[in-house]
């Protein structure tokens, strides 16, 4: 055998992961599967005992969605929970990640009151999960807080971190038996520039705060990772030694591409990223903000007259806290953004987008949803991991969040297309990059309610017949798609 030759089979042969006719075999351990989460899915909004979330009671109050609508019924999974496990087991899902409702187990979000009907409910969800051999990814905060702590200040105040961890240890006591994976908190990046600062494309965000002067986006941000770290910290010494799982946050960002080369460029494309996903997870992979956050916002608080930055410093005691609350990288990814440099307007009014600063723009030749926001770019997903781990060096990375925007239709060659291309690159990054994704998670397996969306788009695999009493489900292309895949673990095969 020639050179040439040889180094065409090492190619296709590295880590037991072959690539055959441009279609990619997953590598011994990678699983894909798929998520749901508790408000967008359950319903049963007041069943059994079950406490109000902040969600419930903003929507059963106000219409703050694109159709007025809410999750107080969606895909009622908390009836029909068995008929969706079974779903997964035909689809061969290696794992489902859900979340766990707060004010389903504790109503009142205080550890001192809890319901038992909500209890069992998970219970059963998480045995019926293991006794089709599905391993369970377990969310413990996707956003709904229990309204009666909300009037305390919600995510500004503090003491939340100390009852999410009450909350926390309740979980990790219950149900830790049956849990792999736990993440703590999904996207606290999300839910505090679009809870308090008015700011996301996905509309309304609870609890709808608006911030003139862009300083409670940023209490947020350290009460949620205050939250995370207590949390991890309960598990590592309370749970880790017998129940065995991996604890962390979810993490999301999408990947910005710089538009040049040029240094300014550059620089703008470096901090768009530290703003965006570097704002969480420097302070948990690397410890404290990222500097250029701390320099910018610094200083342009003092032009805006404050006398100390508008984002809270960590005392060492909390950046040792938060340092290294990880077991593994959890990463929700869907688009892409290009990024060039953008001259700082004169200092006015305090707001994120300035502290940021960037040109954001998209590259005509990407493809956008017809309906809703994702803008693939395949490649994307590839240069994020390996800047993840190039950056944060997390030892695994599970891919928590990936899927497609669409209207309401079976044929869905739109959602396979993306989710196709997007899985071929993860694998990209593991056999080529060596970066180690171990797990890929479509969203999502059933059409959900879709936050200040209602129900005008769909990311399920699986069609909700929302009209319908029984709320029957039908199988998408992409969900044909997604059993192939999972069946023979090999992409386009
Ligand atoms: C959230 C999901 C949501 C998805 C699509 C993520 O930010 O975690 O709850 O459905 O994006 O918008």
């Amino acid at each position: 055998m020639n050179w040439l030759k040889k180094l065409f089979w090492y190619c296709l042969l590295i880590e037991g992961f072959i690539i055959v006719n441009g279609s990619k075999k997953f590598p011994g351990t990678f699983k894909i599967g798929v998520g749901t989460s508790a408000y967008q899915v359950e319903g049963g909004w007041n069943a059994d005992g079950k406490g109000e979330s902040w969600w419930d009671y903003a929507l059963n109050t106000q219409c703050n969605t694109a159709d007025c609508g809410n999750g107080n019924v969606a895909g009622d999974n908390y009836h029909k929970y068995k008929e969706d496990i079974a779903i997964m087991k035909d689809l061969n899902a290696g794992f489902y990640r859900f979340s766990i409702s707060w004010s389903r187990i504790l109503p009142t979000g205080f550890a001192n009151e809890t319901n038992q009907a909500g209890i069992d409910y998970y219970l059963d969800l998480l045995k019926t999960l293991k006794e089709n051999n599905i391993d369970a990814a377990v969310t413990l905060y996707h956003w709904d807080l229990p309204q009666n702590l909300a009037q305390y200040g919600g995510w500004l105040n503090e003491q939340t971190a100390e009852w999410f961890g009450e909350y926390a240890r309740v979980a990790f006591e219950l149900f830790g038996d049956y849990v792999k994976y736990w993440l703590t908190i999904n996207e606290p990046h999300v839910f505090c520039l679009g809870g308090y600062g008015s700011y996301h494309g996905m509309g309304f965000m609870c609890p709808g705060e608006t911030d003139e002067n862009a300083t409670k986006i940023y209490q947020c941000s350290k009460v949620a990772l205050l939250a995370h770290a207590t949390a991890y910290h309960i598990y590592d010494t309370e749970f880790r030694a017998k129940q065995g799982g991996k604890v962390t946050l979810v993490t999301d960002s999408s990947w910005y591409e710089p538009i040049s080369n040029d240094t300014k460029d550059l620089e703008a494309w470096d901090r768009e990223l530290q703003f965006q996903l570097g704002w969480f997870a420097h302070p948990v992979y690397l410890g404290n903000w990222p500097q250029v956050m701390i320099e910018r916002i610094a200083e342009r608080s003092k032009g805006e007259g404050f006398a100390q930055s508008r984002l809270p410093e960590l005392s060492q005691e909390e950046i040792d806290f938060i340092n290294g609350t990880f077991d593994f990288f959890a990463l929700n990814t869907y688009s892409s953004t290009l990024i060039g440099w953008a001259d700082d307007s004169p200092i006015s009014q305090p707001s994120y987008d300035l502290d940021t600063n960037v040109y954001a723009t998209s590259d005509p030749s990407w493809t956008f949803a017809e309906v809703g926001y994702v803008v693939s770019w395949p490649l994307g997903i590839r240069k994020l991991v390996k800047w993840i781990n190039d950056q944060y060096n997390p030892g695994e990375i599970f891919i928590t969040e990936n899927g497609w925007t669409s209207g309401d239709y079976l044929n869905d060659t739109d959602r396979i297309t993306y989710q196709t291309s997007y899985l071929e690159n993860v694998l990209d990054a593991v056999l080529i990059d060596n970066v180690p994704v171990t797990h890929y998670t479509v969203w999502s397996l059933i059409d959900t309610f879709e936050w200040g969306s209602g129900y005008t788009v769909k990311f399920g695999m699986v069609q909700i017949d929302f009209e319908s009493d029984n709320k029957t489900r039908t199988y998408k292309d992409s969900a044909n798609w997604f059993k192939k895949v999972a069946t023979e673990r090999c992409v386009g095969c």
